[in-house]
């Protein structure tokens, strides 16, 4: 954390700087990359920018959470025959943009579109786009109580029968990160009929245990859970928000910086300059994070030190 701070601390002295050059205008369009429009745009419209098809469906969960869930139903190169649906789920505080925020040739969503596949992304409840309720708002506490307990048991389920649903296939495809791959372990081994509604489940970077990371983002739970919710409040946890989307574009822009943000992730994430899109930071830091409950934060924290992950 303390590195955190200090990455942050070097990033405003250096924006601070730069700042007293933007008072001439050659100065500052040197300083400035061009803004991918990405930045401002949903998942749809990400989708459709590359000529994509894009279809946006609500599912509602048993306890009334509403989900968004994104759907790119072929590919550029249309193929003949009955595509295998897939259903992508992304990882804490991230969001189904995670799929499709490279060029095609990279971004693992329009691989499989172009591949055969229907294509299915979801969005966990709390998330950027999953932040609506049959009869709750996001500025009640009440909208917040939930951890990925309620995202396997919940959630999946209502995502997975819908897309059966709506495409009349017995069985998908389903692939997982990190949080999108310890839900679907609770979910496919605590409900038997959801498991057999899978045909294959690929884990990327699967989290069973979080006893052996040493990640800052898990290190949260050297805080006390009173204290994270003395510090952090009752509800949403790094939404999407406004001061993000402020630094992305006015340092995560800027030619100069934009590997600084890069270095932010690889603190946060760990460390891999071969797969990091430098001049793509922008899009990265308005998209990601992507906010979840407090609770599901203190929940993580609690299982720091189990080997297990247990329902
Ligand atoms: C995304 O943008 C499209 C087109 O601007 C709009 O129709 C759609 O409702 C938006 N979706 C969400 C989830 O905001
Ligand atoms: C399946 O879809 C039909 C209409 O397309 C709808 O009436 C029905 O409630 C859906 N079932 C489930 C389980 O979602
Ligand atoms: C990195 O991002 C830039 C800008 O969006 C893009 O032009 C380039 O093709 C990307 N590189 C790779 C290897 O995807």
């Amino acid at each position: 954390m303390a590195c955190v701070l200090a990455c942050m601390l070097l990033l405003c002295a250096l924006v601070h700087r730069s700042s007293s050059c933007a008072s001439t205008q050659r100065c500052s369009d040197e300083r400035t990359q061009k803004l991918d429009p990405e930045v401002n745009m949903n998942i749809s419209e990400i989708i459709r920018r590359w000529g994509y098809p894009a279809e946006e469906h609500e599912v509602v969960t048993e306890d009334g959470y509403i989900l968004s869930v994104n759907r790119i139903p072929s590919g550029l190169k249309r193929t003949a025959g009955p595509k295998p649906a897939v259903l992508l789920q992304h990882g804490l505080l991230a969001a189904g943009s995670n799929w499709v925020t490279n060029p095609p040739s990279s971004s693992l969503g329009f691989v499989l579109a172009d591949a055969g596949y229907d294509v299915w992304i979801g969005n966990s409840r709390g998330n950027t786009w999953s932040r609506r309720h049959r009869t709750l708002t996001p500025d009640q506490e009440d909208f917040w109580k939930f951890s990925y307990d309620e995202m396997a048991l919940k959630d999946l389920p209502a995502v997975i029968n819908h897309v059966l649903n709506v495409t009349a296939q017995d069985q998908i495809f389903y692939i997982g990160h990190s949080q999108g791959t310890t839900i679907a372990f609770m979910a496919f081994s605590a409900l038997p009929e959801l498991a057999s509604k899978v045909k294959l489940f690929f884990g990327l970077a699967p989290v069973a245990t979080v006893a052996f990371t040493n990640s800052p983002m898990t290190k949260l739970s050297v805080l006390p859970d009173a204290l994270i919710w003395d510090l952090f409040g009752r509800r949403d946890f790094l939404p999407q928000s406004d001061y993000i989307k402020w630094m992305a574009e006015h340092i995560c822009g800027k030619r100069l910086l934009s590997e600084l943000c890069g270095n932010i992730f690889f603190v946060l994430c760990g460390f891999d300059e071969k797969n990091l899109n430098m001049t793509r930071t922008p899009v990265y830091t308005t998209h990601c994070p992507a906010g979840t409950s407090v609770q599901n934060m203190v929940h993580w924290a609690q299982v720091q030190d189990r080997l297990l992950l247990q329902i």
